[in-house]
């Protein structure tokens, strides 16, 4: 964490972030500074099918309000929307994840925001498929050990599900030994954002939950990643 920068200057700065920044792309965003070490890279994960829709856009919020936290954080957004990837199998194909990956495998991914859609009030198949597929990800290596995860979960009702979306996908994540982060006020155990005809921009609050899943995983990643995991 900037020393400089008070936690009141840090959530203004990810909120004017969030409100400037533009959406859907896979692009990297560097980091602006490295203060001599290397970039805290961070992943947003978007499982809609519905590429560049409002599960990118509430995840790229996330991942904007993440890199204003912190000049040491770099971003990533893959949106799997219109990608093809199957859930596992013994003999999974070689289809959209093989891309997907080695990204996944750098050491300097420090952390990952995943979000889904709610579909029936539970993660999309898109999202379950992708998590299956993570497997060497676990074994021979924890490479996900004590990294942070922050999750957001989408839905076009008030109380259609988020909660359970969230939970589903911070107990799959449990399994990498990845540590999962919310309860910053005013949300409670993650990012729950309304869509309103495919449009979030109204749902101020929810905004808000999805830039402090952001900030709660870069305040972390940061600090863990002064001391890495030594768990193999
Ligand atoms: C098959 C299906 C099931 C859905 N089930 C729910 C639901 O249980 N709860 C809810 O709030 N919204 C539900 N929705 C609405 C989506 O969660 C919502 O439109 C979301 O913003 C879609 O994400 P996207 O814009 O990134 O594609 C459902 C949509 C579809 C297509």
């Amino acid at each position: 964490m900037n020393p400089d920068l008070n936690r009141r200057d840090f959530l203004g700065a990810a909120g004017a972030a969030a409100l400037a920044g533009t959406v859907v792309s896979t692009v990297a965003h560097a980091a602006t500074a490295t203060t001599g070490s290397q970039p805290v890279k961070l992943i947003g994960v978007a499982c809609s099918p519905r590429r560049g829709m409002t599960t990118a856009k509430a995840v790229q919020t996330a991942l904007d309000a993440a890199r204003a936290a912190d000049p040491r954080i770099a971003t990533e957004l893959i949106d799997l929307g219109g990608l093809n990837i199957a859930g596992w199998s013994p003999s999974p194909p070689a289809d959209d994840f093989t891309a997907i990956l080695p990204k996944l495998q750098d050491p300097a991914v420090a952390g990952l925001i995943i979000g889904s859609p709610a579909y029936y009030r539970g993660l999309s198949s898109l999202c379950k498929a992708f998590i299956e597929r993570c497997g060497p990800l676990r074994e021979p290596k924890m490479l996900l050990a004590d990294k942070p995860v922050g999750v957001i979960a989408l839905g076009g009702f008030r109380n259609g599900g988020h909660e359970l979306v969230i939970e589903q996908i911070q107990v799959a994540m449990l399994c990498f030994g990845m540590v999962p982060v919310g309860g910053r006020a005013p949300g409670f155990q993650g990012g729950t954002v309304l869509s309103t005809n495919d449009d979030i921009s109204g749902d101020e609050t929810g905004l808000a939950t999805a830039r402090n899943i952001g900030v709660r995983v870069a305040e972390l990643a940061v600090r863990l990643a002064v001391k890495p995991s030594t768990i193999g």
